[in-house]
């Protein structure tokens, strides 16, 4: 590929038409997976938090509904009082951002591919984006909800008395690949590591060395994290929801 037409191609400001490049590759199938993928989610998790029903069975309850919420006087979904905080950490997830200005905002749509329009680049330092630096607080609430999510998973585990079954699977499965999406976020990494001129100074900073090291291995591979626990946690739900509506079994194991 000619470097520099690529470049001059995708250069904010210019008043190129979008798409224009010089590559001759697919460049064009990952946002169009990720617009797939995103909408598709978007759709379906809309019509799930407006459903306001077949959530909760027995002692299991969807991720999308948990921890349920009743709110006096409040009159819509319960699940609109808690699907904002997951749906603000993975708005403001770096990754994510990559992803879908890529895939909405054709800002570029892809390395060496021109972008959309002809405005200047504002960056994230400017409104609207410059909220997506509330991206460190967003995880002190994902871990909140991740907590409570582990906690569905045991209730469901010990109630009515201790049994294992094809829900309780999935819900740990969902547990699992949300966990490792969470604690692999660049902003937990910077917690976990960053601020440091040394990590052997003292006792304290050898261990923050140590799950620095485990975030970073997770962070390796954080869009795969990404992907899997939206598709695990949507998953999570529509079997609950079948469950709930008695269409799907769930048999009991032991
Ligand atoms: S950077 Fe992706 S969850 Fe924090």
């Amino acid at each position: 590929m000619n470097e520099t037409k690529a470049a001059t191609a995708s250069t904010p400001g210019t008043h190129a038409h979008t798409g224009m490049t010089t590559r001759h590759d697919t460049w064009w199938l990952a946002p169009l997976l990720v617009a797939t993928g995103f909408t598709l989610f978007i759709v379906y998790a809309t019509f799930r938090a407006f459903e306001n029903n077949y959530y909760e069975i027995g002692s299991i309850i969807s991720p999308f509904y948990s921890p349920k919420i009743d709110l006096p006087g409040w009159p819509f979904s319960p699940a609109i009082l808690i699907l904002w905080m997951p749906a603000g950490f993975r708005a403001t997830c770096y990754y994510y951002r990559k992803a879908y200005y890529r895939a909405y905002f054709l800002t570029p749509p892809a390395c060496g591919v021109s972008v959309w329009g002809s405005k200047s680049y504002t960056g994230e330092r400017a409104f609207p984006f410059v909220l997506q630096n509330l991206h460190r607080y967003f995880f002190y609430l994902a871990v909140l909800v991740l907590t409570i999510l582990w906690y569905d998973v045991f209730k469901s585990m010990l109630e009515p008395s201790f049994h294992f079954d094809l829900v309780t699977l999935i819900m740990t499965v969902n547990c699992v690949l949300l966990s490792g999406y969470t604690f692999g976020c660049h902003a937990y990494r910077h917690l976990a590591g960053g601020g440091l001129n040394c990590f052997s100074t003292n006792e304290s900073t050898k261990q923050r060395f140590k799950v620095w090291e485990f975030v970073t291995k997770l962070n390796e591979h954080h869009m795969a994290w990404a992907w899997f626990s939206l598709f695990s946690v949507g998953f999570t739900d529509f079997y609950i929801r079948q469950v709930c509506a008695g269409v799907f079994p769930n048999p009991v194991f032991f």
